[in-house]
């Protein structure tokens, strides 16, 4: 089985509804990076933080999964697809998706605030965090999310996934984000490489085969070709 590797962003979930980044209107329009993605933000104002990634939970509960996550679940048939996912989102999961490989980590988890390796999930049910609210062991939980300026401990494994690529598709992402952005370069050489995204995006890498529409037609475009030809 030929293996697609996927490395998707916020646009990937936009038709779900849910809010990019960096678009007009996205949001870090409305909430400084500074003040709810740095360590340094958790320690000004830890409230502050938790509430953001609890409206966050709210807003992915009420989303469902798009026509772009069904195809690349569907694809599952044909090909050993693996999905990197710099979303915080489980929509990939909800759609069918097997492999998929969170690089920021995941919005419906939270961790301990002594240890990133100790990860407790939440539930639909009761999704929010509170300052208090602890883990066993008695530290504080906070989301499990990887912050600017925190390390990506997934990197290396998207690293090793990459290079095995038959092809490698990359959907909705502005690209700006390191080291999620560098993954294109550790693709092999001659590998076929697809972008869809509705703007322009700039990309290291030659031979790029850019198709300029939204996440769900994007990959229907794909999807035609693919499921047909090998
Ligand atoms: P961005 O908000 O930077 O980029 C979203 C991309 O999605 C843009 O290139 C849009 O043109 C594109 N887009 C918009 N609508 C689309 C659609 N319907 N179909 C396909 N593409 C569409 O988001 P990311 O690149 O994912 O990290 O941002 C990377 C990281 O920065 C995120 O994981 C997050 C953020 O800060 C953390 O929070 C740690």
């Amino acid at each position: 089985m030929k293996k697609i590797v996927v490395l998707t962003g916020a646009g990937m979930s936009a038709e779900s509804g849910i809010s990019t980044f960096r678009d007009a209107g996205g949001l870090w329009e409305k909430y400084p990076i500074d003040d709810v993605a740095t360590p340094e933000g958790w320690r000004r104002n830890p409230a502050l933080v938790l509430d953001f990634y609890n409206q966050r939970r709210k807003q992915l509960l009420k989303a469902k999964p798009n026509a772009g996550h069904y195809t690349l679940a569907e694809l599952e048939k044909k090909y050993d697809i693996q999905i990197i996912t710099q979303n915080v989102d489980n929509l990939h999961e909800q759609a069918g998706s097997t492999k998929v490989l969170h690089l920021h980590g995941e919005l419906m988890k939270v961790q301990s605030t002594s240890s990133g390796e100790e990860v407790f999930d939440l539930t639909p049910e009761n999704y929010e965090t509170h300052l208090g609210d602890k883990c066993p062991k008695g530290y504080q939980l906070r989301p499990h999310i990887v912050w600017f300026g925190e390390a990506v401990p997934e990197i290396e494994n998207a690293v090793r996934l990459t290079e095995q690529a038959d092809i490698f598709i990359i959907i909705g992402t502005s690209m700006q984000v390191y080291p999620a952005a560098g993954l294109i370069d550790e693709v092999k050489p001659g590998t076929p490489i697809y972008l869809i995204d509705p703007k322009e995006v700039n990309v290291s890498r030659k031979n790029v085969t850019v198709i300029q529409k939204g996440a769900g037609e994007g990959l229907k475009e794909l999807r035609e070709k693919y499921m047909n030809e090998y």
